[in-house]
């Protein structure tokens, strides 16, 4: 048997385990007369399958778990396009794998030099290392410095998994309140409502957001040097209208006053402070991203 999987011992199972083994048993039927024997041979039976199945566990441990993740995104992802969300049990796969990765499982340390602080008039530069892409997903990490920032921007029809490896970061994240092809073609400004606007500290749970839910649009500033574990399905593409945009965010009393009649929105007053108007902006001009090297685990792409 060659290289076991997870997916090998969930689609094996115990039944096909004991089936591979049955030949064996067959084979010495002809000298299984007593009952002796034939508890000799069940005892066989069922040393085999254990030894199988422990080899096979043995083996799927020692898949890393930066592999683990790569093989479940071939299956999750396997028809990911534009706007495509994974089915519940998928989800949670992921998002149980990603729980479980850890900074060291993608080698890195606190005092690698792209966390270190930056004596820098300009934002701090964000390093991303890049561990795969293909057409139905992307893997990558980014790292940022204390008081680094990772501006407000938006994930169009992509489900996107990020799990916070080191540090403190704060995010802030919206989804649209009214979708901004159904508002009036001149309207510049376009009212979401806040998802998400807290601190988050490793180690946590992964984040999730999703084409229309979950923070779509997030900003992500560093509270300390932090990384987090990025996995995007589908990724960017600019061909097929995946495109990364910019946003500012502004109160919701900023433009309020200044609405013509078809751009009014109605909100209670209790709820103004969770929602902002976000304008698209070119990409800012002190965001510096560079690439680094990816230091962890090969992944094996069969
Ligand atoms: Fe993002």
């Amino acid at each position: 048997m060659g290289k076991a999987t997870e997916a090998d011992i969930k689609e094996k199972g115990f039944s096909k385990l004991d089936q591979e083994t049955k030949p064996n048993t067959e084979d010495t039927n002809e000298v299984s007369k007593t009952n002796k024997n034939r508890n000799t041979i069940s005892d066989s039976r069922g040393k085999n399958s254990r030894r199988r199945l422990k080899k096979m566990m043995t083996l799927s441990a020692s898949v890393h778990p930066v592999q683990r993740l790569f093989n479940a995104c071939k299956d999750v992802f396997a028809s990911a396009g534009t706007g495509f969300v994974p089915s519940p049990d998928k989800i949670e796969q992921l998002s149980t794998l990603l729980d479980e990765i850890q900074a060291a499982d993608v080698g890195l340390t606190p005092k690698m030099p792209f966390f270190s602080p930056q004596v820098t008039r300009r934002a701090p530069t964000i390093t991303y290392l890049h561990i795969h892409e293909c057409e139905k997903f992307s893997i990558g990490i980014f790292c940022l410095p204390r008081s680094g920032v990772l501006p407000l921007h938006n994930h169009p029809g992509m489900t996107v998994f990020s799990k916070l490896l080191l540090g403190t970061m704060h995010i802030k994240s919206y989804d649209w309140l009214v979708d901004p092809s159904q508002t009036p073609r001149h309207q510049e400004v376009h009212l979401a409502k806040v998802k998400v606007d807290a601190d988050l500290t490793a180690p946590c749970k992964t984040s999730i957001l999703y084409p229309a839910d979950g923070g779509n649009m997030h900003c992500f500033t560093a509270v300390t040097a932090w990384a987090v574990l990025d996995v995007l399905g589908p990724p960017y593409s600019d061909p097929e209208g995946r495109h990364c945009t910019y946003y500012s965010d502004y109160p919701f009393m900023t433009f309020s006053g200044t609405l013509t009649a078809d751009e009014q929105v109605s909100i209670p007053e209790e709820e103004k402070d969770k929602v902002a108007w976000l304008q698209e902006r070119d990409k800012p001009e002190d965001l510096v991203v560079v690439g680094a090297l990816y230091t962890g685990p090969e992944i094996v792409e069969d």
